[in-house]
């Protein structure tokens, strides 16, 4: 029988449950399997006095012939008010239940789901998209995630250097010190096109509407990796960017969401073709990544449902039941 309790896993704990190489081999291995992911849902919250809300709903679940049958919801509300309280914007909350039951499992914390997952897939991309020998690292956008990104690309990559760069000194200064207060190396970059020019790999997870990275900037050989720019009319990287590139999305939800490619697309500067694949391509060996250590690379994320339903999958089985092989033994016999 399983555990039929319901669990509360705080966002501490939620951490602790997403070691990094651990969470790029489940992502790596989910994306190659799939799942069940619905479009997510949209409700708009209206409010007196102030902008706006949103509530978002996405869920993912297993196919019916997977051996972890398990389904979660990822509940987001988006609140633009809350900048006048001084209180977060953005509060997300996980559900992870039994596929088969329906029975609840646990309760853990979205924002954290998010920002790791979120981490470890652009390190996912850069496993199957950068060069072997990658050592250096430009993070662009210190936030929630770009923070993360040098520990999740450390788990994929030898990487011996990170730049920062941000809009907001402090928090590229912030980073900074935690980096080096751990032993890594790290500096605020003075010159972001320099910077851009002399790093292995690019990261960008910025709320930018103008692109930050320059295809005349990009030096071969380099891997660009795309976090932010999540509405059409939002931008990290330019047309020329795009273009010289090798390029992959995460999922096809990209070349309808994302600047970064919905505005070259329809300017005709690429084609739909030129975006190559996905991760699900890349991961289930579908399509090569890099074929030289050369040609530049650039993957676009926008994120998907799947991604938090591994995450959370890992953190649940980390503490509760990490001997759960399947609830396929809770079928009804007339099913067997
Ligand atoms: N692809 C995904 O799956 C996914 C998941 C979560 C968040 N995101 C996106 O990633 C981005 C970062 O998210 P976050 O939670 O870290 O946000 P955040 O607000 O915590 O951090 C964003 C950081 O970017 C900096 N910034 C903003 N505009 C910039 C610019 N033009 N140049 C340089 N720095 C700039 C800000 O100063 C801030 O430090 C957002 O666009 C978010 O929507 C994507």
């Amino acid at each position: 029988m399983t555990d039929a309790s319901f669990r509360l896993v705080d966002a501490q704990n939620t951490a602790a449950g997403l070691p990094f190489k651990a969470l790029v081999d489940a992502l790596e291995t989910g994306f190659a399997n799939g799942c069940v992911v619905p479009a997510r849902h949209h409700h708009q919250l209206e409010k007196t006095g102030e902008p706006v809300a949103t509530l978002l709903l996405m869920p993912a679940w297993a196919k019916p012939d997977d051996q972890d049958q398990f389904l979660g919801v990822k509940l987001v509300t988006v609140v633009p008010g809350n900048a006048a309280r001084s209180v977060p914007g953005l509060t997300s909350t996980y559900i992870l239940y039994d596929a088969v039951t329906g029975q609840q499992l646990c309760l853990m914390d979205g924002n954290v789901i998010t920002s790791r997952r979120t981490a470890a897939t652009a390190a996912l991309g850069a496993r199957l998209l950068a060069r072997e020998d990658a050592r250096s690292l430009l993070v662009i956008g210190a936030g929630r995630v770009g923070s993360l990104i040098p520990d999740a690309y450390r788990a994929v990559r030898p990487i011996e250097k990170v730049s920062v760069w941000d809009i907001q000194p402090e928090a590229a200064q912030k980073l900074v010190r935690s980096l080096n207060e751990r032993g890594i190396i790290a500096e605020v970059v003075r010159d972001l096109e320099t910077a851009i020019a002399a790093t292995d790999i690019v990261t960008a997870a910025t709320l930018a509407t103008e692109p930050v990275i320059k295809g005349k900037c990009i030096r071969k050989g380099t891997h660009i990796d795309l976090i932010g720019a999540f509405t059409p009319r939002m931008r990290e990287s330019d047309d020329a960017a795009l273009a010289m590139s090798r390029a992959f999305v995460d999922t096809d939800e990209a070349l309808h969401e994302a600047g970064d490619l919905v505005q070259p697309i329809e300017g005709g500067v690429v084609s739909k073709e030129h975006i190559l694949g996905t991760l699900a391509d890349l991961a289930h060996g579908k399509l090569k990544g890099r074929t030289t250590a050369d040609e530049i690379t650039y993957f676009k994320a926008v994120g998907s449902g799947l991604a938090d339903l591994v995450a959370a999958r890992m953190v649940y089985k980390s503490f509760y039941a990490p001997d759960r092989i399947s609830a396929t033994t809770l079928r009804p016999a007339s099913v067997e």
